[in-house]
């Protein structure tokens, strides 16, 4: 089987190679077929950076699963006929109006006043650390964006306890193809507790608004069009279900990057002016999100092979971030990259619209780490990663550190 196009499971962390190391699987991908049909989970796979990137930005494209054809990825992982998506997964003219409301609390001006804050959460939680060695994705990479969010939306502190494990059990199941019933089951409960949890909050902004990201919604308002409520909940769930796991990971995914490559962490800790080109490195070395979607609006055809209206379009982001045709030595982790553009955040009307929370975020993290620890060595082989199809998701990653 080793000459075989790898397919279906094969390409997911679902299965054990794809999940310890998913490049080579999606290099052979990209030289065997510009266009992969995955008819085990029906979808349409694209690996080269420019079919990717041309299919995030044409904005004829659907995200709505619900205009899936039966049996496609798209209709049968993300879709529930029952239920109004969220924005990431919302057509015109829905989306632009949701996505108006809520993006002016995220542009750049807007979540740069955050910067000290987020850096106080992680040095507050990298401060809290004790003994030489511990698990960096339990004691860091979790917690520091779940606080941060759980800041900026204005939650008390005595709830973040029961934030944390509600957003990160809702999360869990939400991309897989394979879903567990169990997962599922407490997926359900613990999106029961968050709603519960989001309409008490809203309630309470009502009467007494603040500077928070919930007050922010609420209040949000363009000519004369408010959010509702379930809206405002909607918009809550997402920024968590899109923002923490995904956050969680490029802190991950770049510690562990800086602990295979010390020369490039010692080069960071000696000009630290490079950590913005460092995680855009990483964000294009190890994407977070590996693949994201749209739903083909018409009959298509791209690169001979004919796709009908309705189909599932994959777009493999990791592997258009590591296609030879567009970066010289792809696989390379080099944070002095002349050339660090990706597309980890997607792109078109989809692009992520919390992409300079999750830098701002990464480049605080690896600030308040570099000086909290001087030296910070990986314990050799004790690291795993999630079975998360859709993510490059670390569970553990343990770390030896000198203070
Ligand atoms: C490293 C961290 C992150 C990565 C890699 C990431 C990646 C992505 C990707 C790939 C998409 C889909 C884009 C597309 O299909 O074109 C997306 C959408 C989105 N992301 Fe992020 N994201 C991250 C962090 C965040 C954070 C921190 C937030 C907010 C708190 C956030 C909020 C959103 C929202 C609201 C959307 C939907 C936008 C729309 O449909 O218009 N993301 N993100």
């Amino acid at each position: 089987m080793a000459d075989a196009v790898p397919t279906g499971l094969e390409l997911t962390a679902l299965d054990k190679p794809f999940r310890e190391n998913p490049y080579p699987i999606l290099a052979k991908l990209r030289q065997c077929e510009r266009v992969h049909h995955d008819q085990v989970f029906k979808r349409y796979v694209f690996t080269r950076h420019d079919d990717v990137m041309a299919i995030l930005r044409d904005r004829d494209l659907w995200s709505d699963p619900r205009k899936g054809n039966p049996g496609t990825f798209s209709r049968e992982v993300l879709g529930n006929d029952d239920e109004e998506p969220s924005m990431l997964l919302m057509d015109d003219p829905g989306h632009r109006r949701l996505r108006e409301l809520v993006y002016r609390s995220f542009t750049p001006r807007a979540v740069e006043q955050w910067r000290s804050r987020a850096r106080a959460v992680a040095d507050r939680v990298i401060g809290e650390i004790d003994g030489s060695e511990f698990d960096l994705m339990e004691k860091v990479a979790r917690p520091i964006p779940t606080v941060v969010i759980a800041e900026l939306l204005g939650v008390d502190p005595s709830m973040h306890e029961s934030f944390k494990q509600w957003s990160h059990d809702s999360v869990e199941v939400a991309f897989s193809p394979v879903k567990e019933e169990a997962a599922v089951r407490l997926a359900e409960k613990a999106q029961a507790s968050l709603d519960a949890f989001f309409e008490e909050e809203i309630r309470r902004r009502r009467s007494e608004s603040g500077e928070d990201l919930i007050s922010q919604l609420v209040a949000a308002e363009a000519v004369g069009d408010r959010l509702s409520v379930a809206e405002v909940i909607s918009t809550c769930n997402l920024l968590l279900a899109a923002g923490n796991l995904t956050t969680t990971d490029l802190i991950g995914n770049g510690t562990k990057a800086f602990l295979d490559h010390p020369d490039q962490m010692e080069k960071l800790r000696a000009q630290p002016g490079l950590m913005k080109n460092a995680v855009e490195e990483i964000l294009r070395y190890d994407s977070p999100v590996v693949n994201s979607g749209r739903i083909a609006n018409a009959d298509m055809e791209i690169g001979g092979v004919k796709i009908a209206r309705g189909e599932s379009l994959s777009v493999t982001l990791a592997a258009a971030n590591r296609d030879p045709d567009v970066y010289p030595e792809p696989d390379r982790f080099d944070i002095e990259r002349e050339d660090t553009h990706h597309q980890s955040f997607g792109g078109g009307r989809h692009l992520c619209m919390g992409a300079h929370l999750a830098r701002l975020e990464a480049q605080e993290t690896f600030f308040a780490l570099f000086d909290r620890f001087p030296e910070i060595h990986a314990l050799e082989g004790r690291y795993e990663y999630a079975p998360v199809p859709s993510f490059r998701s670390l569970k553990s990653l343990w770390v030896r550190v000198a203070r």
